[in-house]
This record gives C-alpha cells, structure tokens and sequence, in this order.
C-alpha cells in the first residue's frame, strides 16, 4: 500500500521547481495533492499531468501572502476532498543584495512571502490538521539559515526566522497534545528548472558552488519531494521541531577542497 494513501496534502509553490518535485513524490506516495501557487499555467499542467498519470491532483490559485486566499483554499479542500493531513509551505522568493544594498521594500517583500506567507498557511491549516487527529506540517527554509554569504541577507534572515517559527509552533502542537509535527527542511543548492539551462550550469560562479559541495553535485527536485513524503508519513512521526539538511554536505564544510575547483 502507498504510504500517503488517502491522505491530503497541499504544496504551496508546487507549480515548478522543489515544490513541483515534492507533489510528483507526493503523487507517486498515492497522497491526494493540491497545487497552490500563482503561476496557473505551470500548476495545471502539472495537476493536469498527475491525473493523466492516475493519481489526484488539483491546482489552485493561492498568493501566499493574502488570508483571505488561505481561507478559501481551506475550505475548497475540506469540501473536495474532506481532509486535510499535511501542508507544505515552500513557496519562496529570494533577492540576492548586500546589507547596504538593500532597500526596506525589498526586505518586507521577501518576508511577506517566504515569513508571512507560511505564517497565514499555518494557521489557516491547524484547525483543519486537527479535525483529522493529526498531521504535518512541513516549512521549507535553506541552508542559509548556516551558511552565509554577504547577498544572503535578506533572504537568509527571512529563512532563520521561518526555522524559530517552525520549532515554536511544534512545541505548541506537541504541548497542546495535537498529533501535530512541524519540521523544516534546509535544501543546499538544487537542479531546478533554472539552473538546467546548460550555459547557466557552465556560469563560472554555479561550477564553484557545484565544487565546493562535498557530494560534487546539486540536488534534484525528486530528492527533496522524497524527504517530504518522509516527513508527511508515519514513518517520521517521532520527529517534530527539527531542521533536516538536504545538501550534499555543503553546509558543514569550512573549506572548498581546492584540488576540485
Ligand atoms: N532551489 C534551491 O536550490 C533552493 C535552495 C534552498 C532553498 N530553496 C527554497 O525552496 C523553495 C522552492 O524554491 P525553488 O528553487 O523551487 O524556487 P522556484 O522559484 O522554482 O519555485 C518557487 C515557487 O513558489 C511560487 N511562489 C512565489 N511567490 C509566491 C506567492 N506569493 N504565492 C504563491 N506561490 C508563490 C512560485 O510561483 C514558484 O512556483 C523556496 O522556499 C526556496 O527558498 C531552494
């Protein structure tokens, strides 16, 4: 039997990228995924090319940022399909600028999103999570929460504060005695569809990053979907408040080992 069989989940920037390789492994898990993003045409498509392949799919327009969007996405689910057991909170935005570069806008555009965004989503699905006897909750942060450079600055503080949210609102579930896990998971550097173009792969500054990774190459998005049916499965249901790292060692290294570079 599928280990996510009749359970419903919903993938917030679930149109392309991490979050389209979580719903393909979320599908292929036998899960009920509902796409929520704001670029319609990719997120049909792929709910589109789920159900082609027998499994249940829907896609939503939902701008993470606006409660009102959460709250009808809620309700759209309980009534399509009852339940809901898991959400995945990875839409994200990134601007790479240095402290001094950065505008105030440009910070509170990257926390609406990748901050707010999951804030609303969180607790716009708990009622619901609860009303199933339990669930998951899944914050897609970055490895950047560690590891820094001066143009993750605005990006990285919006991740370090999505990760003290998560362990907050799992210690809150935990306490409260609801079967309620929420954990984050820190990609390193990804294969997304951004970086397959051949010539941004040979851009001298993406083969440094490729170098300086111990396993000496990216991620692909059907790892990371793996590492998200893991955590919206029984299988991880010991696991709450956590930061799982998805990386290829990266972040642990002090050094490039200059013999690769
Ligand atoms: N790709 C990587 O190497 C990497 C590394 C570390 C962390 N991450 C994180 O993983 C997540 C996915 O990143 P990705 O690389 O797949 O990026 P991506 O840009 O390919 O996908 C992000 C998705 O989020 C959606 N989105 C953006 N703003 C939204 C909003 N306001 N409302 C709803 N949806 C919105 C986009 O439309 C898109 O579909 C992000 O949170 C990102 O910060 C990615």
């Amino acid at each position: 039997m599928a280990r996510l069989a009749n359970k419903v989940v919903i993938v917030t920037g679930g149109a392309r990228g991490l979050g389209g390789g979580a719903v393909d492994a979320l599908c292929a898990e036998g899960a009920k995924v509902v796409i929520a993003d704001v670029l319609d045409k990719a997120g049909e498509a792929r709910a589109a090319q789920q159900i082609a392949a027998g499994h249940s799919a829907h896609y939503v327009h939902l701008d993470v940022r606006e409660a009102d969007g959460w709250a009808a996405l809620i309700d759209d689910t309980l009534y399509r399909w009852g339940r809901i057991d898991c959400l995945v909170n990875n839409a994200g935005i990134n601007i790479p600028i240095d402290i001094e570069e950065a505008t105030v806008d440009q910070f509170r555009a990257i926390l609406d999103v990748n901050l707010i965004g999951a804030f609303l989503g969180t607790k716009a699905v708990l009622p619901a999570l609860r009303r199933s006897g339990g669930g998951s909750i899944i914050n897609v942060a970055s490895n950047s929460t560690q590891m820094v450079l001066p143009t993750t600055s605005l990006y990285g503080a919006s991740k370090a504060a999505l990760a003290n949210l998560t362990k907050t609102t799992a210690v809150h579930c935990a306490l409260r005695g609801d079967k309620i896990r929420v954990n984050s998971i820190h990609p390193g550097a990804h294969l997304t569809e951004m970086l397959e173009n051949p010539q941004v792969q040979a851009m001298p500054q993406v083969r440094a990053l490729v170098n300086a990774i111990p396993m000496g190459r990216m991620g692909l998005p059907a790892e990371f979907g793996k590492l998200v049916t893991f955590l919206a499965s029984d299988d991880a249901s010991y696991m709450t408040a956590a930061e799982l790292f998805t990386d290829g060692g990266l972040t642990v290294v002090s050094f490039a080992d200059p013999s690769r570079a």
